[in-house]
């Protein structure tokens, strides 16, 4: 598909495991995201947490909480519902993660720009 980005092979994410990192840009910033596999699907979002735009993996790549149920933010502990996006505990509840569109196939998992986020140059 025109302007998709492959980010991994399917491999790579293992359910409830480590993330794989990646740029957006927003308006030519550069943002950190990040995709994560929970219950067999591969989900991305914007690396911010919902309560202050900090990247939520303290060690790279560790989004989830020790159960693997919930991604978690590091820094004060917000936990989110890793299929929404939804924020169900921590300072920031009810509020959510920004999701980004990802497609899977063929062995590969892939990131579908949408506006407003774009694929950086190169
Ligand atoms: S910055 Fe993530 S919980 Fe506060």
């Amino acid at each position: 598909m025109a302007g998709e980005r492959r980010l991994c092979a399917t491999e790579d994410l293992v359910d409830g495991g480590a993330g794989v990192r990646f740029l957006v840009e927003i308006g030519g910033r550069a943002v950190s995201a990040f995709v994560v596999r929970f219950e067999g699907l591969a989900h991305g979002y914007l690396n911010q947490c919902a309560h202050v735009p900090m990247e939520l993996d303290w060690q790279e790549g560790q989004f989830f909480e020790s159960s693997g149920l919930y991604l978690m933010c590091a820094t004060h502990g917000a936990v989110y519902a890793p299929d929404s996006g939804l924020c169900v505990g921590g300072p920031c509840r009810g509020a959510s993660l920004s999701k980004l569109r990802v497609d899977e196939r063929d062995g590969n998992v892939y990131w579908l720009p949408e506006s407003p986020y774009e694929a950086p140059a190169g």
